[in-house]
């Protein structure tokens, strides 16, 4: 068989792809000799993986599996139900309130098992549409029935981004970010960009603010967070209930088997990275050369760096995965691994959904309003961009949206 052949296959198991000429040519080669046949472990994983992804899990005492045990409080059924299709979320049912909070725990969820009331309702207000106010976001929301009162900690509305190409952010060395990250200004830019230094030690990649540091604990933290799913990072069953939220504590299932004391065990939790890790980074940008000549020439690219190396090739996520200072028009109040309130993950531009929503709280209906919203460290990029004429700005969305 060929090299390339070992591994991965290069175009399955995503029947959405495009097979093009060269991938299917490349799929015939690798067909395996019909007699000595083996079964593709990768992609075996991966549908298992996938299909974890899309299960919908159910609370602990609606079924005596171990592998349940949803809840007590969560955000969804499914990691699916936020990212449909691994793909940005539909607003608003994908958004996620994060927080920092003695009583609500890092989450403030609006579902729950029938044993305990879920902690807030929310009620998403109409557009505000008031004149004279250029930039409004465009979601806004009212809590309603908050279990224990008003949260101390602020809340940050998150949309759920799509889950593409995450491995290649994982394998981008930490070297390479190091290069990039110029915390002090030297060069006199303007843009200071700084790694996401977390008290583990490791440099935070995954989620708006770079919190998390590995795929594993990304994937680990939103079944313990979001589903209520306890597993070998949070072994605990209540998922995000805190101490003072005694009486979801008390209705968390523990397990009565002493072998399989966890909701989602290690192999679970290993078909669903497998499944992550193969997902594939969108394809590339069509109208490449003209729109990254574009992004330089705004600064967009100082942030939005076009191709980062890797071990498993050029990286081109628009992204150089550090935190940088956009102002106080994005500045959500709270500090979430080592970012400050105004700081956030440069986000990648690799697997933008052409009619949005943008940022990190889909705030932004258009990109125009996406950039708009850029102030602090791309206060010059902005400026240049709102300069531009009509048929350039055009081009660029052209470029970003794949149209
Ligand atoms: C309630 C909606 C919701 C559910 C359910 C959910 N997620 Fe997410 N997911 C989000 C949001 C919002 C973010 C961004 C979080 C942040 O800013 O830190 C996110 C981020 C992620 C990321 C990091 C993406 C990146 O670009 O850094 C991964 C990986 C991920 N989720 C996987 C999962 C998996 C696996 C499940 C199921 C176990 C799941 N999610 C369930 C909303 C959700
Ligand atoms: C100083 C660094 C920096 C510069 C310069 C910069 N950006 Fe960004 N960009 C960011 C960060 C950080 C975010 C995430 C902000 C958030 O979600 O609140 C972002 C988000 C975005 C988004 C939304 C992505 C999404 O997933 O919804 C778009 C689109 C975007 N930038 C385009 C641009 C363009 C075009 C330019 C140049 C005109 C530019 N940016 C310049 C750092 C930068």
């Amino acid at each position: 068989m060929f090299s390339f052949c070992r591994g991965r296959p290069p175009c399955l198991p995503f029947p959405n792809a495009q097979i093009s000429l060269v991938c299917f040519t490349a799929l015939l080669l690798c067909l395996p000799p019909p007699l000595t046949a083996q079964p593709d472990l990768s992609a075996l994983d991966f549908a298992a993986g996938k299909a974890l992804f899309e299960r919908t899990w159910v609370p602990a005492p609606a079924s005596t599996r171990s592998a349940d045990g949803l809840g007590p409080h969560y955000a969804a059924r499914s990691c699916a139900a936020c990212h449909a299709n691994a793909g940005r979320g539909q607003a608003p049912a994908a958004f996620s309130l994060h927080l920092n909070d003695p009583v609500y725990g890092q989450r403030l969820l609006s579902l729950s098992t029938a044993a305990v009331p879920a902690e807030v309702r929310i009620e998403w207000l109409p557009e505000d549409s008031s004149a004279g106010q250029p930039l409004s976001p465009a979601w806004r929301f009212k809590l309603n029935g908050l279990t224990q009162g008003e949260p101390s900690s602020p809340i940050s509305l998150r949309v759920a981004p799509s889950l593409r190409g995450l491995q290649w952010l994982q394998v981008v060395p930490r070297l390479t970010l190091d290069a990039l990250a110029d915390p002090d200004d030297r060069d006199g830019d303007g843009i200071s960009g700084r790694l996401a230094l977390l008290p583990s030690g490791y440099v935070g990649r995954f989620g708006w603010k770079a919190a998390v540091p590995s795929l594993q604990l990304q994937l680990q933290t939103a079944l313990a967070l979001d589903l209520g799913l306890s597993n070998s990072a949070f072994p605990e069953p209540w998922g995000d209930c805190t101490a003072a939220q005694s009486e979801c504590r008390a209705q968390a299932l523990v397990s009565a088997d002493a072998a399989a004391p966890l909701e989602v065990d290690a192999t679970a939790t290993g078909l669903l990275l497998s499944y992550l890790s193969q997902l594939p980074p969108p394809a590339p940008l069509p109208r490449t050369e003209e729109g990254e000549a574009l992004l330089r020439e705004l600064g967009c690219a100082a942030c939005h760096v076009p191709a980062l190396a890797s071990s498993l090739g050029e990286v081109k996520a628009y992204s150089d995965l550090l935190l940088h200072d956009l102002g106080p028009g994005l500045d959500d109040g709270l500090r979430e691994g080592a970012a400050q309130p105004s700081e956030w993950r440069t986000a990648p531009l690799w697997a933008l959904p052409p009619e949005g929503p943008f940022l990190h709280d889909g705030r932004a209906r258009t990109l125009d309003e996406a950039v708009a919203w850029h102030g602090g460290e791309a206060q010059r990029s902005r400026h240049l961009y709102q300069e531009l004429d009509a048929e350039r700005k055009a081009l660029l969305s052209a470029f970003l949206l794949g149209l």
